[in-house]
């Protein structure tokens, strides 16, 4: 069984997904759900599916804490899902090949410093794109620039607002991550 951990900084509906798809694998199964957020609700989600939670500070982060409590859980994957903090390159290089985020935006559009949860849709909306989508790319020292390795798209149109763009990423997002992480491992 492949162990996952999955980082997240808030709401955790795509962890939620995640650990709903892995309680019926016979290829992995969700090990750690971890958080540089004590309060984010992606604590309580884990918890109802009996995931142990660990929470951590940036400074600890960047201190080896997290990475120590991964090597502790024997974790073989990581899953970032909605964590918004910038990994440690040693942390990254712990897990070559082995660490995938998704993005709310078909990078490489909308990617890079700032670029994440309402702000992307936002730009989405402000330039007028017809398209949007997901993209689920491996992580390197390099925000955002990894391995792409799935993308899926959906319609924006003018009546669209951030919020409806947002709400259509999510259903992509709901809809294939799971299955792109299980593919992977
Ligand atoms: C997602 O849109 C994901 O792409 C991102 O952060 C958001 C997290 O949403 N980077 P949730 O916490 O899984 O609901």
């Amino acid at each position: 069984m492949i162990r996952l951990a999955i980082l997240a900084s808030g709401s955790g509906s795509n962890a939620e997904k995640i650990m709903e798809h892995f309680q019926n694998s016979s290829k992995g199964h969700v090990a750690l759900v971890a958080s540089n957020k004590p309060d984010a609700f992606v604590l309580e989600r884990a918890k109802n599916f009996q995931v142990p939670t660990f929470t951590f500070t940036k400074k600890e982060m960047e201190a080896g804490v997290l990475l120590d409590k991964l090597r502790e859980e024997k974790i073989d994957w990581v899953i970032l899902a909605g964590f918004l903090l910038k990994i440690p390159d040693d942390l990254i290089r712990a897990f070559p090949n082995r660490m995938v985020n998704i993005h709310p935006a078909l990078l490489p559009k909308y990617g890079g410093k700032g670029m994440y949860g309402a702000y992307v849709h936002e730009a989405v909306k402000a330039a007028g794109d017809k398209e949007t989508g997901i993209t689920i790319h491996l992580v390197n020292e390099h925000y955002d620039e990894g391995k792409i390795i799935f993308q899926a798209a959906t319609s924006v149109t003018p009546e669209d607002t951030p919020d409806s763009i947002a709400q259509k990423v999510h259903a992509l997002e709901h809809r294939y991550f799971p299955e792109v992480i299980e593919s992977l491992i």
